[in-house]
Formats: C-alpha cells, sequence, structure tokens
C-alpha cells in the first residue's frame, strides 16, 4: 500500500492543464506508460491530419491528447413512415449494425416501421430549503410566478418565438420526504433543441429570482425569507419525452429463413418479450440489446449518450420494477412488435454544427427534426431488439456474434487476406474460439 501511495506522489501534478499537448504527453507518457516513445506513438497515429480538424478535437474538452475512434457504419434499407432511411451508427460492438441492417431489410419487405412521437416534453427543477410555513411559500409562489417568467424573457424569447418556450412551473412541497425541502419544477418544450443549456439558464435565472424577491416579500418572516437554494439542474428523466416506434405483420409473413414455422417463431417472441416483462435480469440484457441500436445512432448524431441511458433505465423502473421497453402481441393472426422509449434529443445546437462527422449523420437522415430523429432512434432499438430477439430464439446469438469475433481473431493474429477467406469458410461448419482460429491458421501457413 505504502508502494502505491508513494508512486501517487512522485506522478501528482500542478497546472497540468496549461501545459502545451507536447507537453502534457511528455509527462503522461514518461509517468504512466513502460514505453514512452510507443506510447507517443500510438497517441500520434489517431491525431487528424488535417490541423483544423484536430483544433476542434482538441477544444471539445479540456487536456486532449488524441482522439478516440469508434467505427462508423451505416445501416440501410430503414422504411420509416413510409421514408427510406439509411442510417449512421458509431459503435465498436462487432454485430450491432450487422443485425440492424438484417433487421431493416426484413420489416423493408412488410411495410417497414411506424414511430410517432408521444410528447416531447422537458423538466427542470430548482431545489430548495425553506424552513417555515408552506402556506406562506404557496403565496409567495403565486406572487413571484410572473416575475420569474418575465426574468427570463431574454433566454426564451426566441425559443418562444419558434413555438417553445416555458411550458409549467409548479411548487413542490417535498418536505415529507426531506426536512424543509422544496421544489420548483419547471416544463419546457425545447423544439429540435435537447435543450439542456436552454433549461439550465432559465433555472439559474428562476432561482436568482426566487431567492432575492423572497427578501422582500414582506408577508414572510425573518427566517422565511432566507430561501436557501441547493441546485439547479435539468432532469435527464423525462417521462413525457416519449417515442412509439412499431412493426407488425400477418404471422405468415414471419419466415425467418431458419428451421422454425413462423407461428411458432411469433409465439416464442411473445415469450422471450414476456420474461423480459417480468424478470428484471433478463430485462437488464433485453434493454441493453436495444441500447445497442439507440445509443450508436445517438452517438453518430452528436447527442449524450449519458443522458439517454439514464433517462432511459429510469423509465424500464418507473412501476417499481426494471422491465422491458418493448411490447409484443398477436392479435387475429397479425403479430405486433413496438417499443416506448424517452428520448430527449437535439438536432441543432450542441456538436451538431461543429462536429464534421456529425453535421454529416444528420445530413444521411435528411436533416431531421429532433422529432424525426427521435424516431429514427427508436426504430433503431426496436429494429436491434428485433434481431438480438430473432437470433436467441432461433439459432442463438453465438452464430452472429462469433462471426464477426472471428474477423476480429483474424486481425488480431495477423491474418493475411487470402488466409482470412479460407478462415471463414473453414469456421461456417466449427466452433470459433481464439485457440482453434490461430492453430488452424498456423496449420494454413505450414
Ligand atoms: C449483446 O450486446 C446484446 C444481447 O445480449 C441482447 C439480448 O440478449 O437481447 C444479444
Amino acid at each position: 500500500m505504502w508502494g502505491r501511495n508513494q508512486h501517487f506522489m512522485n506522478t501528482a501534478i500542478e497546472g497540468f492543464s496549461r501545459l502545451t499537448k507536447e507537453e502534457k504527453i511528455d509527462w503522461l507518457t514518461k509517468n504512466y506508460t513502460k514505453n514512452p516513445e510507443s506510447s507517443k506513438n500510438v497517441l500520434a497515429q489517431y491525431w487528424n491530419t488535417e490541423p483544423k480538424v484536430q483544433r476542434l478535437h482538441d477544444e471539445f474538452i479540456e487536456n486532449t491528447v488524441t482522439n478516440y475512434y469508434l467505427p462508423f457504419g451505416i445501416a440501410p434499407n430503414f422504411l420509416i413512415n413510409s421514408k427510406l432511411y439509411a442510417i449512421p451508427m458509431a459503435i465498436e460492438e462487432s454485430s450491432v449494425v450487422a443485425a440492424a441492417s438484417k433487421a431493416a431489410k426484413f420489416w423493408l419487405e412488410k411495410g417497414g416501421f411506424q414511430a410517432q412521437v408521444l410528447g416531447m416534453e422537458k423538466i427542470g427543477q430548482v431545489h430548495f430549503i425553506h424552513k417555515g410555513n408552506s402556506q406562506s411559500l404557496e403565496k409567495f409562489f403565486s406572487y413571484v410566478k410572473p416575475k420569474l417568467i418575465s426574468a427570463v424573457r431574454p433566454i426564451t424569447q426566441n425559443m418562444e418565438g419558434r413555438g417553445g418556450g416555458i411550458t409549467h412551473i409548479a411548487l413542490k412541497d417535498k418536505t415529507k420526504v426531506m426536512e424543509n425541502y422544496y421544489q420548483l419544477h419547471c416544463t419546457f418544450q425545447t423544439l429540435d433543441a435537447m435543450g439542456a443549456n436552454f433549461i439550465n439558464s432559465c433555472l439559474e435565472e428562476f432561482a436568482r429570482v426566487f431567492k432575492a424577491e423572497a427578501q422582500a416579500f414582506s408577508s414572510f418572516t425573518k427566517n422565511e425569507k432566507e430561501i436557501d437554494v441547493v441546485m439547479s439542474i435539468l432532469s435527464n428523466y423525462v417521462p413525457n419525452c416519449l417515442v412509439k416506434a412499431e412493426v407488425s405483420c400477418p404471422i405468415e409473413a414471419l419466415e425467418t429463413g431458419e428451421s422454425i414455422a413462423p407461428l411458432e417463431f411469433a409465439e416464442k417472441m411473445l415469450q422471450a418479450v414476456e420474461i423480459a416483462r417480468i424478470e428484471p435480469h433478463r430485462a437488464v440484457t433485453h434493454n441493453k440489446g436495444i441500447m445497442n441500436g439507440v445509443d450508436a445512432v445517438v452517438l453518430a448524431t452528436g447527442n449524450d449518450f449519458r443522458a439517454i441511458e439514464a433517462g432511459v433505465h429510469a423509465y424500464a423502473s418507473r412501476n417499481g420494477q426494471y422491465t422491458s421497453l418493448t411490447y409484443a402481441t398477436i392479435e387475429k393472426g397479425v403479430f405486433k412488435f413496438w417499443i416506448e422509449i424517452p428520448l430527449a434529443l437535439g438536432t441543432v445546437g450542441g456538436l451538431t454544427n461543429l462536429h464534421p462527422l456529425v453535421k454529416l449523420s444528420l445530413e444521411i437522415l435528411q436533416n431531421p427534426s429532433a422529432k424525426e430523429l427521435m424516431e429514427i432512434v427508436a426504430v433503431a432499438g426496436l429494429a436491434q431488439n428485433f434481431a438480438a430477439l430473432r437470433s436467441l430464439v432461433t439459432t442463438g446469438i453465438q452464430q452472429g456474434h462469433m462471426k464477426m469475433h472471428l474477423m476480429n481473431i483474424l486481425n488480431q493474429i495477423g491474418a493475411d487476406d487470402e488466409e482470412k477467406k479460407v478462415l471463414i469458410d473453414y469456421f461456417k461448419t466449427r466452433t470459433v474460439t481464439h485457440g482453434a482460429v490461430k492453430e488452424a491458421l498456423e496449420r494454413l501457413k505450414k
């Protein structure tokens, strides 16, 4: 333990952010890597050769030393509300894009996906402590509410001009769960913006005016005038920023190409969804598969995948037990499969005008509104879940995974193009393991 601490003390640094990029890299590689020269080469390999693009990335965050690449792939043939899309996906997991493309193709021939936004409400809260009478606080709230709204007018004017803005401000008494704790619970429509900056700016101004006005409110006692604002921040739990996407077809059309009859396949899909509904262990993995599709598009379009993840999983537990985000029915011979998912997304602001690949992703998607992007992302999640369940209830997941994994292993062990071709064919009927592939390559080389 002493040794570890000593090492830590040796490498602590003051003013790291003020060093140049080269100095940061020198310090980092010298103190934290075994072979500084080769570490520097790895970092340099990922720099962009275009200085303007590299500067952009350097300035996205503090202390940038290089860029972190993810593959950027395309899943074509997505028919959504009668419009054909090629969906950009940024993801490292080998089978995701292939699975999305396969599901898109499957549903293309059956009328495609229907998607519909059910609401776009965003939420923000000012959390504060008020030591006093809650009726006086309510009186103060009625008095101050119009002042709050007019105080943020310089921030909201443009948004209001386009049909958005603040939709509601409520005072919430939370004293039953925490002593003297209240909230201003505010709802917003932020149109094509994800709205985090807009919402947080409004909330901080609400907090400032609320606190200042309380000081001058004559019905308050001396104690009541001291409103203690704890924090003002948007909520990533957005149960009313919701989108639904679905597919349906007559059962006979569910021909999978595997040796399973359409009705049996449909019934197994229903059982799989039911298991995810009632069993949290399975629900988490089921929803993880959905997020494979969701996050990949969220990332490609420059949106905040952490916000999406947090909101989605909170929504999946809204009734007290973590459950599936997708649903399935068989009624009158028709199989229906759908998703309902909260997605606070933006197509303006943030990285959307800044990051060249994000701009290109949005162009590929025909410059969607936030509403359309919600529909596209929900479809990507539904397609991914369909593809995963389809494999799980028929061939098992490993067949598809291993096909892609085989390529990763072949690259890792340095197989050339010809060897890859031979070994891909060889492993069509054999189990892929790292050892087996290595052995087969060695045999082939001999
Ligand atoms: C793997 O990334 C995702 C799956 O596990 C999803 C699922 O089990 O539904 C295949």
